[in-house]
């Protein structure tokens, strides 16, 4: 049996029902592009909703995070990956939780309790440490040199939502000898499994309340406890890749040994392109949210295949995706109902980049005729016309013993990347959005409506997501209540009197510390480069944003609200139009 099976048949025997894996795009969030944790589709459950299959189930949830899409290439990091879990939902908590997650590791995968290390919650000033926990460890055999007492052991998914106090289990990866005290900030011991417990619900003003139940939430990336299972430290020579690395060394004639960052690129990139593109969601590549992350991995694995030495005009990525699907097709049952789709996806994909790269290829050499070094913004057009990489420039350069800017084509990227990640974030207004005259109104409309709804609803709300069409402007946020129709006049009359006063839209770029501190409205701070845009309109909005925005707000016309509806836990979402 192998470890997922195992994983799965474990806890079952211990009364948990196996759920499916939600999809990779979620449902129902528009604040997420993917799902980032096994936890996010059972949020509504977490929260009090009945579940279907009962209180303890156990899972493997299709995850992706693309937010360090440039660190794949090292032995350890990957875009898609699978997390394993057991829930209980207000059955089990800390105790039995514990014990089962010591159980799995000692007695079914054999990991000696030598190489075991816990962190604990050390508790803050609301919620007390958690010393329930730290007992039973000990029970185990657990010593208290190998318990540390955490103050961030605390889990939350963003900045709200149910939460709680959690348990970590880390592994000794390492030939050497496994130290008495345990050093959490020693990278030789790995965090292999999170048990988290979901007794709080934190709302978007910050208040902490006590959930209806309390629940367990467990998460085990399978890549890492798998690497660990079968004693290697480069993920890449796990048994879930072997088929996939073997499918690239034969259509590369090269061996992953001496080849492997653009193996690992190739195999991480391909792989997760066939998870998003065999979604029921049906993303297609292109240049904005999903569709732009899908094409960006498509791109860049053509491009190490290229690298590799690969015909990218061969088959070569249908095999690879081939292998992916036979991998895991008795997981998911998309990638074989969906086989065609993703291979076509690849295929057009492919005939799209091999177009644009064959032009961007003729313009290159046109540009560096006369022996011209290259320059940010030739660099730049070539990236951002012919979807060229960098490295890719610079490397054609160096055939020709040319240079080419680097630092100002980073600057210009940066730029640009603000948009880039803000749509891999989640749908912030604008983003890549079109740029029409009624377009750019609705995007400075959009600003204007969230800084009224922190006015009449109150300062706990914040922009979750938003969408913009020459028709009407959407806009999710964070509210707990369905807005009543006097909130919802009061929101309109304010929109319509900023309107009214002639506001002159202006924009400064700061650092984001200085953003941060202006107290400027955004998303997904995190996501931004360390300089960004804030747009301000009068006295009344802040926010960082890349534009664009109209000049003044006299010109927006008359803003009507025409729906308020829900749009999943704790989030509402208006529809408004301008007249
Ligand atoms: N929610 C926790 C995590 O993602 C445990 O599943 O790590």
């Amino acid at each position: 049996m192998n470890l997922k099976d195992s994983f799965i048949d474990f806890f079952v025997k211990n009364g948990h029902k196996l759920i499916p894996s939600a999809p990779v795009v979620p449902e129902n969030d528009p604040s997420v592009l993917f799902n980032t944790a096994g936890m996010q589709p059972l949020i509504p459950y977490l929260m009090g909703e009945e579940h279907p299959y009962g209180k303890r189930l156990v899972d493997y949830q299709k995850c992706i995070r693309t937010n360090d899409l440039d660190e794949v290439g090292d032995k350890t990091h990957h875009t898609f990956f699978e997390m394993l879990g057991n829930w209980s939902l207000g059955d089990y908590f800390k105790t039995e939780s514990i014990n089962y997650s010591f159980d799995f590791l000692t007695r079914v995968l054999n990991i000696p309790v030598e190489r075991l290390a816990v962190t604990v919650f050390s508790g803050n000033e609301q919620i007390p440490r958690d010393d329930v926990s730290a007992d039973v460890w000990r029970s185990l055999g657990i010593k208290d040199s190998r318990i540390a007492f955490l103050s961030d052991n605390f889990w939350i998914a963003g900045e709200y939502g149910p939460c709680g106090g959690d348990s970590e289990i880390f592994y000794f990866r390492s030939d050497d000898e496994v130290p008495c005290v345990f050093d959490p900030d020693d990278d030789r011991w790995v965090e292999i499994w999170n048990n988290v417990f979901m007794e709080f619900y934190k709302s978007p003003d910050g208040t902490i309340t006590e959930l209806p139940k309390k629940n367990v939430d467990t998460g085990m990336g399978y890549e890492r406890i798998l690497a660990v299972y079968e004693g290697v430290t480069d993920n890449y020579k796990t048994s879930v890749w072997r088929n996939i690395i073997k499918t690239i060394e034969d259509v590369s004639s090269k061996s992953y040994d001496g080849n492997e960052v653009s193996m690992r690129i190739v195999a991480d990139h391909i792989r997760t392109a066939v998870f998003i593109a065999a979604d029921n969601a049906m993303i297609k590549p292109s240049n904005t949210d999903q569709g732009y992350i899908l094409r960006r991995l498509i791109r860049r694995a053509i491009r190490h295949a290229k690298k590799l030495g690969i015909d990218i005009n061969s088959d070569w990525d249908q095999r690879i995706a081939n292998a992916v699907i036979d991998e895991y097709k008795r997981y998911y049952v998309e990638l074989e109902q969906n086989r065609q789709v993703v291979l076509d996806v690849l295929q057009m994909e492919k005939e799209k980049f091999n177009r644009t790269l064959e032009k961007g290829l003729r313009e290159f050499y046109k540009r560096t005729r006369d022996g011209h070094d290259i320059d940010a913004d030739c660099a730049f057009h070539l990236y951002d016309t012919y979807g060229f990489p960098i490295e890719l420039t610079v490397e054609l350069a160096c055939e020709l013993g040319l240079k080419v800017d680097v630092s100002g084509f980073k600057e210009r990227f940066k730029e640009h990347q603000s948009l880039s990640r803000t749509a891999s974030a989640g749908k912030f207004k604008g983003g890549l959005a079109g740029n029409s005259e009624i377009e750019t109104k609705y995007h400075t409309a959009t600003h204007l409506l969230n800084a009224a709804l922190r006015v009449v609803v109150g300062s706990g709300v914040h922009q979750k997501g938003s969408n913009i069409t020459p028709e009407r402007m959407r806009f999710d946020f964070s509210c707990d209540h369905k807005l009543t129709d006097c909130e919802k006049r009061d929101v309109e009359d304010l929109v319509n009197k900023w309107i009214g006063d002639g506001l002159s839209v202006t924009k400064e770029e700061m650092s984001k510390e200085e953003a941060i501190k202006s107290g400027a409205e955004c998303m997904f701070i995190e996501k931004y480069p360390d300089v960004v845009t804030v747009y301000k309109i009068g006295d009344v909005s802040r926010e960082l944003c890349g534009g664009p925005h109209v000049s003044n707000t006299s010109v927006l016309g008359t803003f009507r609200i025409i729906k308020e509806e829900a749009c999943s836990a704790g989030v509402r979402r208006i529809k408004a139009v301008l007249e």
